[in-house]
């Protein structure tokens, strides 16, 4: 059975249709990459399923249920987390109270925080665990605003492993940093998440990474799905490749 299964999702912004009678479905255990050009509709079918965007139709079902009209927090209660393209980080708080914000909101407490926040020892100290996890113990105490942009972007896929997702959307893990740097910050996600048991969809435009940290890859095109199946499937069809980079591969 399929953890996550859209049915016909659906979300035009006026004449733009960004996601088209959707039909995706994620296999528990998997790393699913999802690919396709700018604009495919890639960010938005996330959105969609994680609750920031309303569909205009269309059916998302999580476990068997059906959440399309549950709130984000109760889309993250049942277990679906994402980061973010831009990360989405609170620049002006240190990596480690951003992750603690993350488990408190987890943990229903976010509202009383600051007033709390040293009360709750256990949560500090999973919080650095979490850190730890990520390779950024040595950044604790720093501003997540003063860390370099590969750690802001472990960072922010950090705060998102911190709750205790079943399944994590990343968008797009390593944009933004150098290629040297993208095959570190996917080693780490991916030791995690197999480790962990997490099922991860990743949505990437660097193909080595999609074919080297994937088990199976969708391809998104216009606001539909283009094509699915095995990176080796993928690899071979004309009409993804030719969609991604004009021409067929060699
Ligand atoms: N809030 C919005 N209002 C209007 N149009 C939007 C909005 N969000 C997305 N779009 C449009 O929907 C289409 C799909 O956008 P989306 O961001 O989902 O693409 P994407 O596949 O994530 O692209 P990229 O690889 O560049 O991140 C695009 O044409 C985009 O301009
Ligand atoms: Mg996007």
């Amino acid at each position: 059975m399929s953890l996550l299964l859209t049915t016909k999702l659906t979300k035009h912004f006026g004449e733009n249709r960004a996601v088209d009678g959707v039909d995706f479905a994620v296999r528990e255990g998997q790393v699913l990459a999802l690919i396709g050009s700018n604009g495919a509709g890639k960010t938005s079918l996330v959105n969609l399923i994680s609750g920031l965007l309303r569909a205009d139709s269309g059916q998302i079902q999580f476990r068997g249920v059906d959440v399309t009209a549950e709130s984000v927090h109760g889309r993250i209660r049942a277990g679906i987390a994402r980061s973010f393209q831009l990360v989405n980080l609170f620049d002006q708080l240190t990596c480690l109270d951003n992750v603690a914000l993350s488990i408190f909101a987890r943990e229903g407490k976010a509202r009383k925080l600051f007033s709390l926040a040293r009360r709750y020892r256990g949560i500090w100290e999973e919080a650095a665990e979490v850190l730890h996890r990520f390779g950024l113990d040595g950044k604790a105490r720093m501003l997540a605003g003063g860390i370099a942009q590969g750690e802001r972007k472990l960072l922010d896929v950090a705060v998102a492993y911190a709750l205790h997702p079943r399944l994590l959307f990343l968008d797009e893990p390593t944009s933004g940093v150098s290629t040297r740097e993208k095959a570190p910050i996917m080693d780490t996600i991916s030791s995690i998440v197999r480790s962990q048991g997490i099922t991860a969809v990743i949505i990437e435009h660097d193909m080595d990474i999609v074919f080297n940290y994937s088990d199976r890859i969708v391809c998104m095109h216009q606001g539909t799905i283009l094509a699915e199946g095995t990176p080796d499937e993928i690899r071979r069809n004309e009409s993804v490749t030719t969609t991604l980079i004009g021409t067929p591969a060699s």
